[in-house]
This record gives C-alpha cells, sequence and structure tokens, in this order.
C-alpha cells in the first residue's frame, strides 16, 4: 500500500496585474506535459499553479481602476483559469494567495520563524522595485535602476520585519554544492552561487505603507511581504497545517518550475524559509528561458506581448503546444514569431504527422476495408521501425527525466520521420497492385502499431491530437487510461477497424498569413529583392539556348498535392488536385505507371502554373507538373525544404 512513486511539480504563481501572455503560457505547458507524462509512467501527481495577488503593484493596478483589489484580482484570476482551461492545463489545484486556507499557512509560518528567532523587527532603508516587488541595496542597482527588469526603483524607508537570511547562506551553499540537481541549469546555479557568495543581507518581509496584503500575525500593522507570502503557496498546496497525509506524501516537491529572473527568490529566500521551518528543500528548482517576440522581450509598453488566446483560437490549441515544446531549447531564451509558428505547423504537424496518419488510414481503408490485418513475416525494415519505436519511448522518458522537453518531442519526430520512409520504401500501393498480400498485411499493421505508439507517446504534450489520433485509429481501450507498458510492440488488436476522417492539421498559407501582417509584408518584400538574382550563363544539352527573358516567361510555381485518382480508360494518366497558393487546380499527369495516386498526397512538386490549359481524355488539365525521367524511371521534381505550395520556382 501507498508505494506508488509521487512527483509533485509546480509554475509559479502569476500575478493578476493583467492578462496573462504567450510567455505565461509557456512555462504552465511545460508544466503540464511534464505532469502528464509523469502520470502516464505511472506515478502519483500533484500538479500546483495559482495566483499571486497581493502587493504593492496589484493594489496600485486596481487603484488605477478605481476598484478594490479584491474585486480586480478576482476578475483577472477568472481569465487565467479561462486561459488553463483552452491550453489543456491538468492542474490539480489552484491556489489563490487570497484563498483563507493559504491566509492561514502563511501566517503561521511566520509566526514559527519568529518565534525560533529568525525574524526580528527593524527598520528599512532602501530601494524597492514595485513591478518585481524586490528590495535592493544602492550597489546592486544598475545606473540607478532594477537590475532585474531596468524599471525605477523607489526609496523607501519604514519599520520592518527582517528575516535572517544570512545566518543560513553557508547551509545554503554547501547544499547546492552537494546536490548538483537542485538548480538548474548549470548556469543558473553558478549565478546564484555567486550572488550568495557575494553576500547575503537579512531580508526585508513586512511592509506598512500600503494594506494589501497577509497582516504579520504579530503586529497587525504589518502586511507580510508579498514574496514571502506567494512562495509559500507551494506548501500551501500540498497541504501543509491542512492535511497531513497528504503533506508527507507530496512534500518536498521534485519541481519547482520558474522564469529565469525568478530564479533568485525561489533558491534563496525560498530554501531558507524552509531550513528555518525544518523542513526539506525541494529537489529541483529549474530556471527556463524567456520567450521572446522577433528577439526582444515582450512588454505591455512595447507593444508586443502576443495574445495565448487569440494564437489558439487561429491555429489550435496543439500547434501553440507543440510550437512552445518544440522550437526552444528549454533552459535557454527562444524566439516566437508567426512565420515560425507556421513553418512548425506545416512541416511537423501537417506534413509529419498529418500525413502520416492520413495516408495510413487511407490504404487501411482503400486496401483491407478498413480493418487492421495480422501482421506476417517480418523484413529488416519491420525489425528497424519496431526497434525505432522501442528506443523512442526510453529516449522520451530519458529525456523528460533530465528536463529536456524539447529534445522528448524530437524523439518522437524521429519515429515519425522513419515511419514516413517506411511507407516509401515498403511501397503498399505496390504491394497491393502486384498482389503481395502477406507482405502488405504486415506493412499495414506496422503502420497502425506505429502509430499507435506515437499516440501514446504524444498525448503527454499534445492531448488533443492524442485523442484524435486515437479515434482514427479505432482502438476501444481509452486513451486516458494507458500507461506507460501499453508502449511494448504489439499491443495493437488486428481486426480492429479504421475510422477515416479529415486531416489533423491542414495546411496553413505562408504567404497569405503573413501578407496580412506587417511581419509578412517586410518579409515579402525582402523576396522580391532576393529574386533578382543573375543567372549564369547556361549550358544546353540538346537544346538551342534561350535568353532569360525566354525563361522568364515560365511561371513555374510550388504545388501541393491533395488528391490523385485513375483517370478511368486510360492506364498512363493519373488526375491530381493540386493547391497553388490560395489557388485549386487540377492537373492530368502520364505517371500512372510510376505512381500509385496514395503516395502522391502531400507532395510538394512544381508545375509549370501559366500552360494554356487542354483536355486529356476528356479531363481539363491546367497546367503541367514537372518531372524527370529515363525511357523506364520517372521521378517528380519537388522541393527539398519546406516551401509553401504557391513559392515561385526561379
Ligand atoms: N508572481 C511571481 C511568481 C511567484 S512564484 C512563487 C511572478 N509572476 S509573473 O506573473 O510576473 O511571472 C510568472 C512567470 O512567468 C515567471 O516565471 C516568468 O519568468 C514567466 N514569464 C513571464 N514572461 C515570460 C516570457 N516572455 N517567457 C517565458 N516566461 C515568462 O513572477
Amino acid at each position: 500500500m501507498g508505494s506508488t512513486e509521487k512527483y509533485y511539480i509546480t509554475t509559479p504563481i502569476y500575478y493578476p496585474s493583467d492578462r496573462l501572455h504567450i510567455g505565461h503560457a509557456y512555462t504552465t505547458t511545460i508544466a503540464d506535459s511534464l505532469a502528464r507524462w509523469h502520470r502516464f509512467t505511472g506515478k502519483d501527481v500533484l500538479f500546483l499553479t495559482g495566483s499571486d495577488e497581493h502587493g504593492q503593484k496589484i493594489e496600485r493596478a486596481a487603484a488605477s481602476l478605481g476598484i478594490r483589489p479584491k474585486e480586480y484580482v478576482d476578475k483577472i484570476v477568472g481569465t487565467f483559469k479561462d486561459l488553463w482551461q483552452k491550453y489543456n492545463i491538468s492542474y490539480d489545484d489552484f491556489v489563490r494567495t487570497t484563498d483563507e486556507r493559504h491566509h492561514r499557512v502563511v501566517q503561521e509560518v511566520f509566526r514559527r520563524i519568529y518565534d525560533k528567532g529568525d525574524i526580528y523587527k527593524g527598520e528599512y532603508e532602501g530601494w524597492y522595485c514595485t513591478p518585481c516587488e524586490a528590495f535592493w541595496v544602492e550597489n546592486k542597482l544598475e545606473d540607478g535602476n532594477c537590475p532585474d527588469c531596468g524599471r525605477q526603483v523607489e526609496l523607501i524607508k519604514e519599520e520592518s520585519y527582517f528575516f535572517r537570511l544570512s545566518k543560513y547562506a553557508d547551509r545554503l551553499l554547501q547544499h547546492i554544492e552537494e546536490h548538483p540537481e537542485f538548480i538548474q541549469p548549470e548556469s543558473r546555479r553558478n549565478e546564484m552561487v555567486n550572488f550568495i557568495k557575494s553576500g547575503l543581507e537579512d531580508l526585508c518581509v513586512s511592509r506598512t505603507t500600503f494594506d494589501w496584503g497577509i497582516p504579520v500575525p504579530i503586529d497587525d500593522q504589518h502586511v507580510i511581504y508579498v514574496w514571502f507570502d506567494a512562495l509559500t503557496n507551494y506548501l500551501t498546496g500540498a497541504g501543509f497545517l491542512q492535511d497531513d497525509i497528504a503533506f508527507t506524501k507530496y512534500w518536498p516537491a521534485d519541481l519547482h518550475l520558474v522564469g529565469k529572473e525568478i530564479i533568485r527568490f525561489h533558491t534563496i529566500i525560498w530554501p531558507i524559509t524552509l531550513m528555518a521551518l525544518d523542513l526539506p528543500l525541494p529537489k529541483t528548482i529549474f530556471g527556463h528561458g524567456w520567450l521572446l517576440f522577433d528577439h526582444d522581450k515582450m512588454s505591455k509598453s512595447k507593444g508586443n506581448v502576443v495574445d495565448p488566446v487569440e494564437l489558439a483560437n487561429e491555429y489550435g490549441v496543439d500547434a501553440v503546444r507543440h510550437f512552445l515544446l518544440r522550437e526552444i531549447s528549454f533552459g535557454q531564451d527562444g524566439n516566437f514569431s508567426h512565420r515560425a509558428l507556421i513553418e512548425r505547423i506545416n512541416a511537423d504537424l501537417a506534413n509529419d504527422l498529418g500525413n502520416l496518419l492520413h495516408r495510413s488510414v487511407a490504404m487501411i481503408i482503400r486496401y483491407r476495408d478498413g480493418v487492421i490485418p495480422q501482421p506476417h513475416g517480418l523484413t529488416d525494415l519491420e525489425r528497424d521501425l519496431q526497434q525505432l519505436a522501442g528506443s523512442t519511448a526510453k529516449d522520451v522518458g530519458r529525456t523528460m527525466d533530465d528536463l529536456e522537453v524539447n529534445a522528448a518531442i524530437s524523439a518522437i519526430w524521429r519515429l515519425i520521420a522513419r515511419a514516413n520512409k517506411y511507407v516509401d520504401e515498403a511501397e503498399p500501393w505496390v504491394l497491393n497492385k502486384t498482389e503481395q498480400n502477406d507482405r502488405l498485411d504486415t506493412v499495414l499493421y506496422h503502420l497502425a502499431e506505429t502509430l499507435r505508439i506515437i499516440t501514446l507517446l504524444i498525448k503527454s504534450f499534445l492531448p488533443e491530437t492524442g485523442e484524435k489520433m486515437w479515434v482514427q485509429l479505432g482502438i476501444r481501450k481509452e486513451l486516458d487510461s494507458c500507461c506507460l507498458e501499453d508502449i511494448a510492440w504489439g499491443g495493437l488488436e488486428p481486426g480492429t477497424k479504421v475510422v477515416k476522417s479529415d486531416p489533423i492539421f491542414p495546411r496553413i498559407d505562408l504567404e497569405e498569413v503573413l501578407t496580412k501582417s506587417q511581419e509578412g509584408s517586410h518579409e515579402v518584400e525582402e523576396k522580391q529583392q532576393v529574386g533578382g538574382n543573375e543567372m549564369d550563363q547556361a549550358k544546353t544539352v540538346g537544346k538551342p539556348q534561350i535568353s532569360i527573358e525566354d525563361f522568364a516567361k515560365l511561371d513555374l510555381r510550388v504545388a501541393e498535392i491533395t488528391a490523385a485518382e485513375p483517370v478511368s480508360g486510360a492506364d498512363r494518366l493519373l488526375k491530381l488536385q493540386v493547391t497553388i497558393g490560395t489557388e485549386k487546380r487540377q492537373i492530368v499527369a502520364g505517371i500512372a505507371q510510376h505512381y500509385d495516386p496514395e503516395s502522391l498526397v502531400g507532395k510538394h512538386i512544381v508545375v509549370v502554373a501559366n500552360l494554356k490549359p487542354a483536355k486529356l481524355r476528356g479531363e481539363l488539365s491546367e497546367g503541367m507538373l514537372l518531372a524527370a525521367s529515363t525511357t523506364d524511371s520517372l521521378g517528380l521534381i519537388t522541393i527539398d525544404r519546406d516551401l509553401p505550395s504557391g513559392a515561385q520556382v526561379k
């Protein structure tokens, strides 16, 4: 009994001084993926988030609107919860620092430390940064401003209670040295060690010049300093002084995930508070980097704040989650741009994952009436795929344990890429045509089984996508009830009936979206200039030379094949539906003997877009695709980068 391993993970609690932006969604989405993954591995997870509602900053924000602080925070905290619901954040508890339960815990923590003699009364004279809610000594200021946020600091002078941080400095340094996993990544650990070694001042833990806070239990002229109040939320959420069984189980926290600018509070004030309470310290505090917008810090005053709700409405929640999790190397700063987001969606989600699912399900329907067949003998291709599926699950586990979330996703995408390559190598359309039925069964089973494993791996990161894939695979067992053991190869029962659906991630027309935004218009201009390249004199092979003007008459474009089918009565022809940018066209091509229609969908090819339309066997052809051919072989001209359809070829 009680042997299940626990995992307690927290996000910072956010200030309800404004609506949350995509940077906040970044922290919380990572925490959510870690929480979901650990649940999947069978752990008893406590995932905590919340709101940091007291302090001078909030009091001023409410005053500027002429409303009471509580009324103000109530409204904004509602938007936090809506946002987390939209992003499928699976938190187990949400601590509001205005909760009664928290109020009691903070006062008791203060009282215990005071009774121990580690909090004493004095007078504070020094600097204060209200946006950061941080005290600063003069020599730490940069050009007279807050060294963290660069904003103006205020000189304050008031009676205060002080917390003897200095008393614990050596113990803290020793703990950091003995537990290399305590502060991560390493660069932040070194920063903190230097900070502590430069000398810790006792910390002011009460204020008297405003009253939006929890009163000091022994002196109601003072309210408790907002960071002392806020950090304690991690104890409140674990049941401290409320539920001993829960607290014994979940404390200490396994991971406090925080942004790099608040790691100082978490690795100095917080562990010393716990030492003063004789409580064990959290295992790891990880300080991640910032999400920048066009390489600049997001801020309301700069007007570059990206709204996570708008983004999710436009592109879908999982598309945004995927970007946040995959694009940024965890621990470092990363950059957000609409272009980068759309490129990720098109390359990873629409192309790699979406096409794999779509064409696999389509082939099972087409060749086996939708029923996943029993596999027969294996070749090296299958052994290789099975082996990669097994090692991918291990890689995801290892990278998640090492907090390399983006590396975990990369590992899953390597498996997706391998499965796509497997389709091209195994050529199920040829197996079908040549009636190699056992082999076709094996290939279709391997595709479906790989997709099942991918779904189990992906669901911690992209929960809605996982559900959609599961539905298409037709598996009865609830996805939510699956655990790590289900990942073993062979879990898919032959006879399961797949379900055809629309593509899970339609491609987005990058050019169209970007030209709508200002960001886009700059990029289009740049592209047009690059297009002015001079071409070297071309050598001709067999045909007379042409001038650059002759060549310029051709309107060559990238086109995406969206559907392909045979032309009845013409065994050499295929009828293709393509998109060229936003335009839909039909092209009839003599490639039926070289390509199965199924294998073409999703390919980006090159077409002559300004060729006069013609009718071939009664079918309209509005363009011509380019292919290289010899007498017995033919290959389509494709694009080796992810370029949108409609892009000019020149
Ligand atoms: N209330 C304090 C935290 C108290 S925790 C006991 C606070 N709140 S905050 O709302 O200002 O920030 C919360 C978290 O959001 C911080 O970890 C911060 O680093 C993170 N982020 C804010 N903007 C961000 C980006 N642009 N990118 C990534 N994270 C960002 O600090």
